[in-house]
């Protein structure tokens, strides 16, 4: 097995966990950090919520106590606030990573140049890197971006993003194989994957489709990448982890749960929610995830509807204690897709002339929190 080195920080598995808006909270990093050896990734957090320390930002910048490695994902169109955030990150929070979102295709984001748009200005692009990296250096702190491919195919970014964070200095690439305007659907397009890893010098992460171990060796084999970036596939299965570790350490394990072990881990998920957001605050987050637990599986409607409205541990029990829990894992479910997917988009939100130059940076987009992006 190879670790994954990003600047100086090194992982022992070449596995990441890619950043998830409500998801990839402490909780769920710790979760997954039990299962495999990774970097997991927090949530977005957005440059101007960090620097105006507003309230609902720095809620997000928690971490477990047995996060060694604290990695945040940031996002901001602005090379100041980026580069300011960074520092603070740094200097306060004890941030190993900074991770720059460049591939959010939600439209109230991109309508203001921001995520998968911004790339589409060069400049502007090698502002923000370049301030990051400067603000992190000086922590010995590495920076990686995460992008798509592009806006959409007449509009790629991918290569020149590469080119561009490579002379910024930027540790490491992460390549989403996807449009903006392809959002989640579709698959993705590992082709590219190979081609960006052919451009630049900088370690490539591959990013889009794996929901298996299996599949994160074969995106390794196909495309050169130095390591994958996992979303969707260990929603409502934290154990993917340890399949991929396994995985990359030459063993073949797919572990298939039976209910009552997947019972168990939803108890441990909620259980790490309630310790970090309180109880019953811990019980409501944890109702998005249910349906992934229990996908394929034969528990009754009647029992997921209540599951998904749960308010406390006592409650939880109860009702994980109705679940049959010899069933075995539905192994249909195995490699198919899971999390959302969604349909392409017949044009993406862009502000007025954005594509009219790509090097430009008279558009001064402003600045979000992460109240107005909803990341
Ligand atoms: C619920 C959800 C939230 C996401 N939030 C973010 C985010 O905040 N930052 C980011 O860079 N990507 C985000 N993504 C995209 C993922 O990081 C990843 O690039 C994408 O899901 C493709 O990988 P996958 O096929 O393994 O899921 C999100 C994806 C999902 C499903």
């Amino acid at each position: 097995m190879t670790a994954l080195t990003i600047g100086p920080l090194q992982v022992a598995t070449p596995v990441v966990l890619a950043p998830m808006a409500g998801i990839t909270n402490a909780a769920y990093r710790r979760l997954c950090a039990e299962q495999g050896a990774g970097l997991y990734v927090c949530e977005m957090i957005t440059s101007r919520g960090v620097v105006e320390r507003d309230r609902h930002t720095l809620d997000m910048l928690v971490f477990d106590e047995l996060e060694t490695q604290r990695s945040v994902q940031l996002y901001g169109t602005d090379p100041v606030y980026v580069g300011k955030a960074t520092e603070i990150l740094c200097a306060e929070y004890g941030v190993a990573h900074v991770d720059l979102n460049f591939g959010c295709p939600v439209p109230k984001v991109t309508r203001k140049g921001g995520g998968g748009a911004l790339p589409w200005k060069r400049t502007l692009l090698g502002e923000i890197l370049e301030h990051t990296v400067a603000a992190a250096a000086a922590y010995g702190v590495p920076v990686t971006m995460k992008t798509r491919k592009g806006i959409d195919e007449d509009h790629l970014t991918y290569l020149d993003a590469g080119r561009i964070a490579q002379e910024s200095g930027v540790a490491a690439i992460a390549l989403h194989g996807r449009t903006v305007a392809q959002a989640y659907s579709g698959a993705a397009d590992w082709d590219a994957i190979a081609r960006l890893v052919e451009h630049v010098d900088i370690p490539v992460l591959g990013n889009g489709d794996i929901w298996e171990a299996s599949d994160a060796l074969r995106m390794v084999a196909e495309t050169g990448a130095a390591g994958v970036v996992v979303g969707r596939g260990c929603l409502g299965r934290p154990w993917l982890f340890r399949d991929l570790a396994a995985a990359f350490a030459g063993d073949t394990v797919a572990t298939l749960p039976t209910l009552g072990e997947v019972a168990a881990m939803m108890r441990r998920h909620t259980e790490l929610l309630a310790q970090h957001l309180g109880e019953e605050r811990g019980c409501v987050e944890f109702r998005k995830h249910v349906s992934w637990y229990l996908k394929g599986f034969a528990a009754g409607g009647d029992l997921r509807r209540s599951l998904a409205m749960i308010s406390s541990l006592a409650e939880l029990d109860a009702l994980l204690a109705r679940l049959d829990r010899s069933e075995p894992f539905p192994v249909s479910e195995l490699g198919a897709p899971r999390g959302r997917q969604g349909s392409p988009r017949d044009k993406v939100a862009l502000p007025e002339g954005w594509l009219d130059d790509t090097d430009g940076t008279g558009y001064g987009p402003t600045e979000d929190t992460n109240e107005t992006t909803g990341g």
